[in-house]
């Protein structure tokens, strides 16, 4: 009974809808090739044969540091950079309220034999430096420097970091540690240097 006005409903139906085609452009497809292709011939024929640490282009060659000649120049600021920069810091300005400064320090910039004391047996204690009191421990440098490297270290912070004081030799140096060879604590900050000046 239905059946033609079912019919009638089936042919206003449109068409299944399917989804359109259109081709890649041609441009993109070759854009797209030579970009595979240059890469390709990237790896090929580049860093061939190099170690891939070596991503920078620098060799070993370039870390090697140039052993300082037995009885040769010492250089100080290798020494600061090995040995005291990581409290100090680069500029010399320390870290406020943990490590003092080296810049403009009454300590750096007084007598030699003072700075040289303090680098052969490290700080402890309240020390006052440029009008701040710092309370922490700088360790002993005499076991692991000779005389003339406390004595570059020491030559160089007293001549950077805005400083201009006079450099120091190793015969001070030398002086300074037989002086005080019998020490094994280090210094008690301002109460020990402060008479030392
Ligand atoms: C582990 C950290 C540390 C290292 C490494 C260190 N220091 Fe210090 N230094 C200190 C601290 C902390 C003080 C202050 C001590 C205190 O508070 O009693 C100090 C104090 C000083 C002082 C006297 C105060 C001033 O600021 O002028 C001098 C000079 C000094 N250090 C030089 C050096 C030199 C040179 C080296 C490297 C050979 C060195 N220090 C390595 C932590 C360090």
């Amino acid at each position: 009974m239905n059946e033609p006005k079912r019919i009638a409903a089936q042919q206003r139906e449109m068409p299944e809808p399917s989804e359109g085609y259109r081709k890649v452009p041609w441009l993109v497809v070759l854009i797209v090739g030579a970009l595979f292709a240059w890469s390709i011939g990237y790896i090929a024929f580049t860093h061939q044969g190099e170690q891939p640490s070596y991503g920078d282009r620098r060799s070993a060659a370039d870390f090697a540091v140039a052993a300082p000649a037995p009885g040769g120049v010492v250089d100080g600021a290798q020494l600061y950079t090995a040995q005291c920069l990581a409290c100090h810091q680069a500029s010399g300005q320390g870290l406020p309220g943990v490590f003092p400064p080296l810049a403009d320090s009454e300590w750096v910039n007084g007598k030699g034999s003072l700075a040289i004391q303090i680098v052969l047996h490290g700080v402890t204690g309240e020390m006052t430096v440029g009008g701040t009191t710092y309370n922490s421990q700088m360790p002993t440098f005499k076991d692991k420097m000779n005389d003339a490297e406390v004595a570059a270290v020491v030559s160089y912070i007293r001549s950077n970091f805005g400083n201009t004081s006079e450099p120091v030799d190793a015969e001070t140096v030398k002086a300074e540690r037989a002086a005080t060879a019998d020490r094994t604590e280090p210094w008690k900050g301002d109460a020990d240097l402060q008479a030392m000046k």
